[in-house]
């Protein structure tokens, strides 16, 4: 006879409870239990409660390996799922083993918990292990699948609805709740129920700031002040929400020929040329865009700006604008505008250019390189490694809620009525973007140190998206090297690892479209580079993904500083326009409502948020990935300090990087 005790913990989120019956069987290298009832006295699982059992069997089940757990209806009542977070199993001689489980479980689902240490796949030697090992990626491989593309962009998960989605991978009710999107968006969208679908243009720019009123915040609020600028339009291209276009420019492209032109804003002696020796001349190429697709609009195909902008970072450390050209080929219709142009031509070609580069970084810096990239890491994750797998345990908590918040997105933004389909390029053009995007990428682009280097920026001063993401990328780097060299203490150990190797040919395939010239692995042969490319997904679901999502209403809810939607064309003679023709080229009353509410509800804050390197989940029961953790918390807190201390002394402070306002993964 032996006794084995658990200890059932369910989840602290709303709902979290069930009332259903619940049963579970203990299997070890002995034998296995009975399926033993747990008893439901209603109350027994409610939220964040845990409650304590007892399985008895004839002998001893050996070293305990899988808990089996099951959940049947009470009669007549409806579907009522249950989160459980973790079973705590004591044996008769006192040994604790901890199943991790952090999942909704659905009647009818058969689920089996793993406990104890990670295993990777040639470590897994019991018989009960190792079909349990393939029993489980055999189940995840018919659930997650990759959807067939064209080829020419990555691929995505199949799923077309949330109602597909599997329950252990879906939003929390209160998340659901909360950010029920079309209920939100609709909700903010009432509040200016005047303005709601009306066609009608702003009169003035008074008008618009007072629909701002109600809804804002201390950077949107500074945004709708300074954004005609010089040196704030400048800011922006360094630390706004698209850090990553601008580069270091030793030498002008050939079709942008403001050499002279700009002579007279440089200090008095000094010449382009020497300016760009010094490392003072940046640029904005917008060359991608060029030839894209774009929306009709009442009978019109929309402008989309794909010129460049010449910076200067003036003797006061300031960024300003030099020169804009706002189409790739120069002539005599698309001229370049200058700072001492008329006041409405300038800022005409400001409007132009920043809306260009929001469209391009929606749709390729924000949605493809970091939610769709994150989509691809989740599903490789969830097909090729089982949750007892170590880089299982490393990564899961960084994918949570991304294939449900894809799914809205894909559904909310980019479907009929969505901010994206309604931009001056609609989605053919978005669509056609991203392809390009895709083509450009490579390994060094993803992976911050190398991009910041590459595009000459390391030594231009107040560029704190750099700073913090530089900071940022050297503490996840020292965590994923400390777990990683716990798991693989040498290269042969990488190289044996069959499902590693599977993950990095899946991500090789189906993200990276095997671009081997573009630098990707299809496989690992080093611990080194194992850590490198971890440490990559980490940044990329987190870091990078708050600073691209976080400031889109401080930047964008204020459309005179940059509009996913322009009714007209820049002016082709300069001299000729005034503050109507600006008016006349912003979106109309209607379509404001609706771009700033989709930004609004896409950069608040939910109650459940999980901050980086926060683990609610402890899917480790080993003590040394338990310290790690702990270590890398505690350099993440230092550096929220730092930060704070530093933004107290900045006028505009850039909050987006700081530890505490960092998403563990894309989930909003
Ligand atoms: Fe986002």
């Amino acid at each position: 006879m032996a006794e084995y005790t658990l200890k059932v913990t369910t989840g602290d989120m709303k709902y979290a409870g069930t009332m259903d019956h619940l049963y579970v069987i203990l299997c070890g290298t002995e034998g296995k239990s009975e399926r033993t009832k747990l008893d439901n006295l209603m109350i027994h699982f409610q939220s964040g409660k845990t409650r304590t059992y007892s399985v008895k069997t004839k002998s001893s089940l050996g070293k305990l390996l899988i808990v089996k757990v099951e959940k049947d209806p009470r009669f007549g009542l409806p579907e009522d799922e249950w989160f459980c977070s973790r079973i705590v199993v004591t044996t008769q001689n006192g040994e604790e083993v901890v199943f991790p489980c952090y999942r909704w479980i659905s009647r009818g689902e058969k689920v089996e918990l793993r406990g104890g240490k990670a295993m990777k796949v040639f470590e897994d030697v019991h018989p009960l292990q190792i079909e349990h090992r393939e029993d489980e990626l055999r189940l995840r491989k018919s659930l997650y699948q990759w959807e067939m593309g064209d080829g020419k962009l990555l691929q995505l998960s199949q799923f077309r609805a949330i109602s597909e989605l599997p329950a252990e991978i879906r939003f929390s009710a209160s998340k659901s709740e909360e950010m029920s999107f079309k209920k939100r968006i609709i909700g903010y969208e009432l509040m200016f129920k005047r303005l709601v679908g009306s066609k009608k243009q702003w009169k003035n720019l008074k008008d618009m700031k007072k629909f701002f009123q109600t809804k804002k915040t201390t950077m949107s609020e500074y945004v709708s002040k300074h954004w005609d600028e010089d040196d704030f339009f400048g800011f922006q291209y360094l630390n706004g929400p698209n850090p990553n276009v601008i580069k270091l420019c030793k030498k002008l492209p050939s079709n942008f020929p403001v050499e002279e032109m700009v002579r007279d804003f440089l200090p008095r002696g000094s010449t382009l040329e020497m300016e760009m020796e010094k490392g003072n001349i940046f640029l904005v190429d917008q060359k991608i865009m060029d030839g894209i697709p774009t929306r009709m609009d009442d009978g019109r195909a929309c402008f989309i700006s794909s010129g460049f902008c010449l910076f200067y970072m003036n003797p006061d450390k300031k960024l300003v604008p030099l020169a804009i050209q706002l189409r790739q080929q120069h002539s005599e219709q698309n001229p370049i505008f200058l700072p001492d142009d008329p006041l409405t031509d300038w800022v005409l070609a400001k409007l132009f250019f920043n809306s260009s580069d929001l469209v391009l970084y929606q749709a390729v810096y924000h949605l493809m390189k970091t939610h769709y990239l994150a989509e691809v890491f989740t599903v490789a994750t969830l097909r090729c490694f089982p949750s007892i797998h170590p880089l299982y345990k490393l990564l899961f908590p960084h994918f949570r809620y991304t294939l449900h918040i894809n799914i809205l997105a894909r559904e909310f933004l980019l479907g009929p009525g969505g901010a994206m389909s309604q931009s001056s390029c609609g989605v053919d053009g978005l669509m056609e973007l991203m392809r390009r995007a895709q083509s450009d990428m490579t390994y060094s682009s993803l992976c911050l140190p190398e991009n910041i280097k590459a595009r000459g920026l390391n030594s231009v001063p107040d560029f704190y998206y750099r700073d913090d993401g530089l900071k940022l990328w050297s503490h996840i780097n020292s965590y994923v090297k400390s777990m990683v060299e716990y798991f693989y203490p040498s290269d042969s150990v990488v190289c044996d690892d069959t499902e590693l190797q599977e993950w990095i040919h899946e991500i090789f395939t189906h993200g990276f479209l095997e671009n081997k010239l573009a630098g990707f692995p299809a496989s690992f042969g080093t611990v080194a580079e194992v850590i490198k490319f971890i440490t990559m997904v980490i940044f990329i679901v987190s870091v990078q993904h708050a600073a691209v999502n976080n400031g889109q209403f401080d930047y964008h809810g204020w459309t005179p500083n940059g509009s996913l939607l322009l009714h007209t064309s820049p002016p082709t003679i300069k001299g000729l326009s005034s503050m109507g023709t600006f008016l006349e080229a912003l979106p109309n009353e209607g379509e404001t409502v609706n771009f700033a509410a989709s930004a609004f509800v896409l950069s608040s804050k939910y109650t459940d948020k999980v901050p980086l390197g926060e683990y609610p989940e402890e899917l480790f029961d080993e003590s040394d990935p338990k310290r790690m953790i702990k270590e890398f918390q505690a350099e993440l807190s230092y550096l929220k300090e730092e930060i704070k201390a530093r933004n107290t002394r900045l006028k505009v402070p850039y909050t987006y990087l700081s530890p505490d306002e960092i998403e563990n993964s894309v989930s909003i």
